[in-house]
């Protein structure tokens, strides 16, 4: 390669890295004026009853997710707390149980980073033998330098989809067996409106070579696959009648931990923005329960929330050649036959 080519394509990378950037940038831009424009509002519901109600919350001790899981246990709700460290996990709970002494909350270790991980956490939740009726994907990594995970995957493609992918359809059957007609299993995965900035090509297992590497592109793509799978899965479950339900949301522009990775020279701003205008993770945890426990939304299913109300998600979301390709590759990765192979 002659060195004007190359110098060629170290601009067109370069050029594509500012761009990942800018779009992220711009659509969390457009996502806060939005919400400062249209207040949060869950719509008031009564409840059903939560009596025997079994939830696990994936990155349920802190953020978005702690305040999911409190919320649930408040209500009488069986929770489980799925996480990396058992600290933060115990901290939580005491934190919980302060507020009501009757709660039922545990921990039960989970690093999306591994799959085996993902299936020695499915072993240890149905050893306990309990039913499972809500299964919240809420953890995420955001804007991490590149990485590769046990399983040689990039690290937000594996936890943020494909790990959960793979604790969903581990869960299945128990979740199968545990909704009803008139109260049925919730799966609710928290994605991102940030997806619009990805396309469905962006949605990689790995990379060959780093310089390609965008973690902005990374996030946004794969909040995109969550939804993807989302859809995909829906509509399968819709197939078999079974009694589980499957919902995607964005959470809002939430002040949480998420932001830790965001690069130097943009943090002073965000610092600012985020105590000024962002959510607090009490009003996003809100919006995921509304899903989890309202009855306006009991059997809805395969759709894509925002504030509450049914949403577009980009158009590429809704092709069934991409969500066919997405699952042939996630299903190849897992060494499944389909996304509905519940073992
Ligand atoms: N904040 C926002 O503005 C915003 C906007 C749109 C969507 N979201 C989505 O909301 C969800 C919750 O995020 P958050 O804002 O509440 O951020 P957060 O406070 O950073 O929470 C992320 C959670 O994920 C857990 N996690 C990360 N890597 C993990 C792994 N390998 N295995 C198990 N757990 C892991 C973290 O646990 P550790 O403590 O062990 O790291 C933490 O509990 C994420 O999916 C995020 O993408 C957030
Ligand atoms: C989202 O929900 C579907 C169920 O429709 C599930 O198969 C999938 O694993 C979930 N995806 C993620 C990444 O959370
Ligand atoms: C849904 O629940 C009802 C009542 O428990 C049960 O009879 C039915 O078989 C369930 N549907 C499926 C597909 O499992």
């Amino acid at each position: 390669m002659s060195e004007g080519e190359s110098l060629q394509i170290s601009f067109q990378i370069l050029f594509l890295h500012i761009w990942s950037c800018l779009k992220l940038y711009l659509i969390g831009v457009y996502a806060l004026l939005k919400e400062l424009a249209e207040k949060t509002v869950v719509p008031a519901f009564e409840e059903l009853s939560t009596d025997g109600l079994v939830a696990i919350v994936t990155g349920g001790a802190s953020g978005i997710g702690y305040q999911v899981s409190r919320k649930l246990a408040l209500k009488n709700v069986h929770v489980f707390i799925a996480g990396r460290s058992k600290q933060e996990a115990d901290e939580a709970i005491a934190k919980i149980r302060a507020e009501l002494s009757t709660v039922r909350v545990q921990f039960l270790h989970l690093d999306l980073a591994s799959l085996t991980s993902v299936r020695s956490f499915v072993e240890n939740f149905l050893h306990t033998g309990l039913p499972l009726h809500i299964l919240i994907n809420n953890a995420g990594v955001m804007l991490v330098p590149y990485s590769e995970t046990e399983d040689g995957l990039e690290t937000h493609f594996q936890v943020n989809y494909l790990s959960h992918l793979y604790l969903t359809s581990l869960l299945l059957n128990k979740m199968k067996a545990s909704g009803t007609p008139d109260r049925c299993a919730h799966i609710i995965n928290v994605s991102s409106i940030v997806h619009w900035v990805a396309d469905a090509t962006d949605i990689k297992p790995s990379h060959t070579s780093i310089s390609s590497y965008s973690p902005h592109s990374a996030y946004a793509s794969s909040k995109l696959a969550v939804i993807m799978s989302t859809y995909i899965l829906s509509q399968l479950l819709k197939a078999d009648n079974s009694n589980v339900t499957a919902n995607c949301l964005h959470p809002g522009v939430v002040n949480t931990n998420l932001y830790d990775n965001i690069h130097w020279s943009v943090r002073w701003v965000m610092d600012i923005m985020r105590h000024l205008f962002f959510k607090d993770a009490i009003e996003a945890a809100n919006s995921v329960v509304f899903l989890a426990l309202s009855p306006l939304v009991e059997s809805h299913t395969g759709a894509y929330y925002d504030n509450c109300k049914v949403s577009q998600s980009k158009h590429c979301t809704y092709s069934k050649t991409c969500q066919y390709n997405l699952a042939k590759m996630s299903c190849e990765l897992l060494g499944i036959q389909s996304l509905n192979q519940t073992s």
